[in-house]
């Protein structure tokens, strides 16, 4: 099978990381990619956001599968154009996107098919916002309605500061105030052809910058697979996620597909765990970053065959993934001063030192070949991948590798997947 991976970060290197663990190995294209990416398979210098291009190319080169990896191409009509030329494509269309590009329309559909959510207002002014926060009270969740790369949402007991933040997204649109939830976070993926779901293996993902959840809001700073503390309150992995499918998931799928915008592609649920029940934060449209890289290794079933099938309407004549009993850990290299501003443009040492660590991969995030060297491009650079028997085991390899990784002024976090081991 000939397939073409749109985007150029770690989850697109753990994405075609994947297709290539492989027996047949199916034949991986990556447009843009990075560094790493560019060491295993072909790159094409190819704008991913532009239909046309991305349309014509996978025409003229005879492509069987497009996957894409970020969000931005969801919402330019990437997928819609692949369609409307014959190309199967894992990613929705555009309308359907906007379950993650729209937090109206997201909050919209949820209340349409019951899925519990928190509350939350819709605020188009300052006055509106101020009425809002006092309503829902401290803490205060201020979120920008489009998308907003993982800066758009606020958590804070400072009113002032949750006001500044609504007075800077509201010059970009409107904004949510949403009434707080507070519990463990867990990120579950489904694939979905538009009608049935298939679900993988949950993830936690760490939001914050710095280490014990201090810090401001991040992509993603690492995460662990699976959640061993599930059992205890649901059974069993499996007993959450037969309950996540039936009050979340299928209910999404099909009030989209009853408004003629069926999800074709992954359906991301960030959910919280109060203690009232299950609650739904957000969803996104696409395979989550870093927890991508923590939910594909321990796959064993062959992921080529699973999103064509999502992407051709078959998935459910399938049964379950199968994931592995081993764990894996993630942990994100960031570049000086990220979030905020992130100096970029310099040089990484010590990667093939860090790959000798048994059980080690690393996904490219922000990378780029300068001569022989490979120098930083973004904010998060690196994602540093242990799998284990246990994550006691899966912890000691991952900042084993990352000590041996040179980049000047980075950070990461220390405590990922410590609350496990
Ligand atoms: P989102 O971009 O919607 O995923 O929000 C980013 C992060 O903000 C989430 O992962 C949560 O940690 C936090 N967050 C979002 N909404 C809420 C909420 N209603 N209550 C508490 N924390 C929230
Ligand atoms: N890790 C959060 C996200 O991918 O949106």
């Amino acid at each position: 099978m000939k397939i073409l991976v749109l985007g150029s970060g770690a989850r697109e290197h753990a994405i075609i990381t994947a297709l290539l663990r492989e027996q047949p190995r199916p034949s991986v294209e990556c447009a843009p990619g990075n560094a790493g990416i560019a060491a295993e398979v072909a790159v094409v210098a190819l704008d991913p956001n532009d239909p046309v291009a991305v349309a014509d190319y996978a025409v003229l080169n005879s492509i069987e599968l497009v996957v894409i990896g970020p969000e931005a191409p969801l919402v330019a009509g990437v997928a819609d154009a692949l369609r409307t030329r014959g190309i199967a494509v894992f990613g929705p269309d555009r309308a359907a996107a906007a379950l993650e590009g729209s937090k109206t329309f997201a909050k919209r559909i949820m209340d349409e098919a019951g899925v519990p959510t928190g509350r939350a207002v819709r605020a188009g002014s300052l006055a509106e916002t101020s009425a809002a926060l006092d309503e829902f009270g401290a803490p205060y969740v201020v979120k920008a309605d489009g998308l907003a790369a993982g800066k758009g949402v606020l958590v804070t007991s400072d009113r002032a500061a949750a006001l500044a933040h609504a007075t800077f997204w509201l010059e970009h649109g409107s904004v949510l105030i949403e009434e707080f939830l507070d519990g463990q976070e867990i990120s579950l993926f489904l694939l979905s052809d538009g009608h049935s779901v298939l679900p993988l293996s949950p993830a936690q993902d760490y939001k914050r910058a710095l280490d014990h959840d201090a810090g401001p809001n991040t992509g993603g700073m690492g995460a662990y697979s699976p959640l061993p503390w599930l059992d205890a309150r649901f059974g069993s992995e499996n007993e959450f996620v037969d309950e996540i499918i039936e009050t979340v998931a299928l209910p999404t799928i099909r009030q989209l597909a009853a408004e003629g915008t069926p999800f074709v592609g992954l359906l991301y649920c960030g959910l919280i765990l109060t203690d009232a029940g299950i609650r739904v934060i957000e969803f996104n449209a696409r395979f989550g970053d870093p927890e991508t890289q923590v939910v594909l290794p321990r796959l064993l079933t062959p992921l080529s065959g699973l999103l064509l099938a999502a992407a051709t309407g078959t998935l459910g004549t399938l049964p379950r993934p199968e994931f592995s009993a081993d764990v894996a850990v993630t942990v994100v290299v960031a570049s000086e001063n990220y979030p905020e501003s992130p100096l970029v443009g310099r040089e990484i040492t010590g990667l093939d030192a860090a790959l000798r660590v048994p059980g080690v991969t690393i996904a490219h995030a922000a990378t780029a070949a300068r001569g022989d060297t490979i120098v930083s491009t973004g904010g998060r650079v690196l994602s540093v991948v242990a799998v284990g028997a246990s994550f006691i085991e899966a912890r000691a390899r991952a900042y084993e590798a990352l000590g041996r990784v040179s980049l000047e002024g980075s950070h990461y976090r220390t405590d990922i997947a410590a609350r496990v081991a």
